[in-house]
Formats: structure tokens, sequence, C-alpha cells
């Protein structure tokens, strides 16, 4: 069977920041609540779209590995944010590209969604169905929250994410992967009125109803056991033991719920990946953001073994034993950057304030 590894890899944040201070004014919360139970310390806020931060963080994916974007033989975006409904964030990104060659598709598995892309990907490429796949995570998750929710607003983020996956004799790629979800427990992390189920008339009386809404205990309690359990599960599936794993790169939703992850596994906190006090939860973003800067840091050593796990809305769940390939240095880069703003958060944010109600205290 022919391998799938990592040639690429790229991130792309956007630059306004939203400090846990900003927020003090915003809701009744505080630094150290929210530092103690998070792990957070401030996040972004976008001034572009979905499709805009993921064809960036492409870009820079595509550089890393020295190819053209008319290498590529399928982009697929894991999101739950798009720009549209229709068409997918996918086509905007592969056109954005100029992939002219690419098949395009989002994959919607909230947090667990670029792990579902990579898996499939790679899964894709192993079987020879396409050869060269460019598989992001991209959020703007910040257009969905209430913040006069202190439950939401201080967790989420925008971000992308983008790796390369490209047929190779080399070995390394997938190992093992794991998928799951739980549907029945959808209402304890859901945005009701973002879809076609909700009435519109009751949607204009009640705007909340597009927000994100979290029962965050309960989510946690379950996040612990998925991401722990699936993580498990596919080192063992890989034939590895614990002790071989090199690097844990979790979804990075709160860190007591990535240190309860570790010690479920039993592995040394310094082999695990966490980056959330700089971007709080990015959804699907956040592991292709925390490959890069693993990388970026030396991290990922040549052959590492790495164990993805991931959890969220569905809830879903998603885990892969990753051999990393011999390169760990980028082929190449772009200075492309995204459109200048002029970085203040309250502005950027009055739009949401208008809408779902709050703002900053006089
Ligand atoms: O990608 C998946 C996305 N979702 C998640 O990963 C969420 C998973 N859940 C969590 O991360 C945690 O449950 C939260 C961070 C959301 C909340 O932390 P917690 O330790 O579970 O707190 P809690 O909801 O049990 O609340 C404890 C206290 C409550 O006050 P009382 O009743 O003890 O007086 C809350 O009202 O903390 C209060 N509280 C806050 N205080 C200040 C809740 N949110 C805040 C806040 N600032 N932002």
């Amino acid at each position: 069977m022919t391998n799938s590894i990592i040639t690429g890899w790229g991130k792309c944040l956007p630059p306004t920041v939203l400090t846990n201070h900003d927020l003090e004014s915003l809701v009744d919360t505080n630094d150290d609540w929210i530092t103690s139970r998070t792990g957070i310390k401030e996040r972004r806020i976008s001034h572009v779209g979905t499709a805009e931060l993921a064809t960036l963080a492409g870009k820079r994916a595509l550089a890393a590995a020295g190819i053209e974007a008319t290498d590529v033989d399928l982009v697929s975006v894991a999101t739950c944010t798009p720009d549209m409904l229709i068409p997918s964030a996918a086509s905007l990104v592969q056109d954005a590209l100029g992939a002219t060659n690419a098949g395009a598709i989002d994959q919607n598995a909230a947090c667990s969604g670029f792990l579902y892309g990579l898996i499939t990907a790679s899964g894709m490429v192993q079987a020879g169905v396409i050869d060269t796949a460019l598989v992001v995570g991209a959020e703007r998750l910040t257009y969905f929250i209430d913040f006069t929710d202190r439950g939401t607003a201080v967790l989420f983020g925008d971000g992308a994410g983008a790796v390369v996956v490209q047929a190779t004799d080399e070995p390394g790629g997938l190992k093992a992967s794991d998928m799951g979800s739980d549907g029945s427990v959808a209402n304890i992390l859901w945005a009701p009125g973002s879809g076609t189920a909700t009435n519109r008339m009751e949607l204009q009386r009640n705007h909340h109803l597009q927000a994100i809404a979290m029962n965050g205990p309960e989510v946690f309690k379950r996040a612990v056991k998925a991401m722990g359990d699936s993580a498990a599960d596919v080192v063992a599936k890989a034939g590895w033991d614990l002790d071989d794993v090199d690097l844990l790169i979790p979804h990075q939703a709160n860190v007591r719920i990535i240190d309860a992850t570790a010690r479920r596994l039993q592995l040394d906190p310094a082999k695990v990946f966490v980056n959330i006090a700089s971007y709080g939860n990015t959804s699907a973003a956040t592991i292709p953001i925390a490959l890069t800067e693993a990388l970026e840091s030396r991290r990922v050593t040549p052959g590492a073994k790495i164990v993805f796990a991931a959890f969220g809305a569905g809830l879903s769940w998603a885990a892969a034993a990753w051999e990393f390939g011999s390169r760990v240095e980028p082929l190449g880069t772009t200075d492309e950057e995204l459109p200048p703003t002029d970085g203040n958060v309250m502005t950027l944010l009055a739009d949401n304030f208008a809408y779902y109600g709050g703002g900053p205290a006089t």
C-alpha cells in the first residue's frame, strides 16, 4: 500500500487579539478565573472570512511542501463556520489558490473536523484514489459567540491551519485511526438556530439561537473520556507502546482537558503540545495550528510518532497515530499576508455586540 505523509504545513492567525483583560469589560469574568480554569490568556478575532484564513494557511502549507496549487487533487476544508453554506468553503479556497485540478469538499465534524479530514484524505491517498491533498481546518467561531455569555465568550477564537498530504514510498504517515460520534447529546454543544431547523420568526425574536450554547461541565466530562479512549485505541491499533509516543497533539479546548487526557494515557506532560494560551479554542483549526507550531519549534523530529486526538460538537471525536516523514523543515515559504486591519478589537466586534447585545462597559 502507498503511504501518505505530511509534506507541508502552515497556519494563519488573524492579528487582532482579544485578551482576558478585554473580556473583563464585556462579561462578569476575570483573568485569574479564565487562566486557571482554561489555560487561555488571549484569542484572535478575524477581520476576514473563514475561506480567506484557510487560503493563506493553505498557501503556506503548499510553499512548505514545495508544490504548486495545480498539483493538488483534493482540497478538504474542515469547518463549522463557513463563510456561507452554499457553496462550500473548500470551493472558495480551491478557487483562491488556483487549485484548478482539485475536487473540493467541506467536512463538518466541529472540533474533530480536521482529524476527520486528515484521516479520510490519507485513506484516499493510501488507496491510490488521489496523490495529493490539502487538508485545512479553519474557523471564524467568534461570529457565533454571544459575548454576553461568559460560559462561551472566554473560550473561542478564530484561525486556520493546513497540511499537505502526499503519496510516497517512504515509510510513515497514518498508522491507525479512530472516528466516533454520539449524536444523542448533540444539545450540550450546539448553535440550534444556525441552520434550517429553526422557524425564521422565532429566530427574529431570539438571535441568541444562532450563538454557540454549551453545557461546559457535561462536555468536559465526555471530552476527557472520548479523547483519552480514542487516543489509547489508536496507539494500540498501531502496535505502539505508550513509551513509543514522541508527541501528543491534542485539540486545544481547555488545558485541564488536555492534562486529564495525558494522565489517562499515562503520558509524560513533556510529550504533550499545548499552545492554548495564545489562541483559545479555534475548533477544527487547533490541531493543524499546533502541528505547525510544533514543527516550527522543532518538537517534531524525523520519523516522530505522533498521536492526534480531538473531540467536539456532535459530540464527535477522532484520533490518529501518525508517523512523521523524514523531512521536518519547510521547502519554501510565502511572504503573503492577510490584508491590514487597524487591530481595534472592540471595533471589530461592534457588529457582534449590535446583534447579540453586550459590549464594553463604559
Ligand atoms: O471543543 C469543545 C468545546 N468545549 C469545551 O471544550 C468545553 C469543555 N468545558 C470546559 O472547558 C469547562 O466546563 C468550562 C471552562 C466551560 C467551565 O469550567 P468549569 O470548571 O466546568 O466551571 P463551571 O461551569 O462548573 O462553573 C464553576 C463556577 C460557577 O460559579 P458557581 O456556581 O460555582 O458560583 C460558574 O458560574 O464558575 C462560574 N463561571 C465563571 N466565572 C468567571 C463560569 N464561567 C465563568 C467565567 N468567569 N467565564
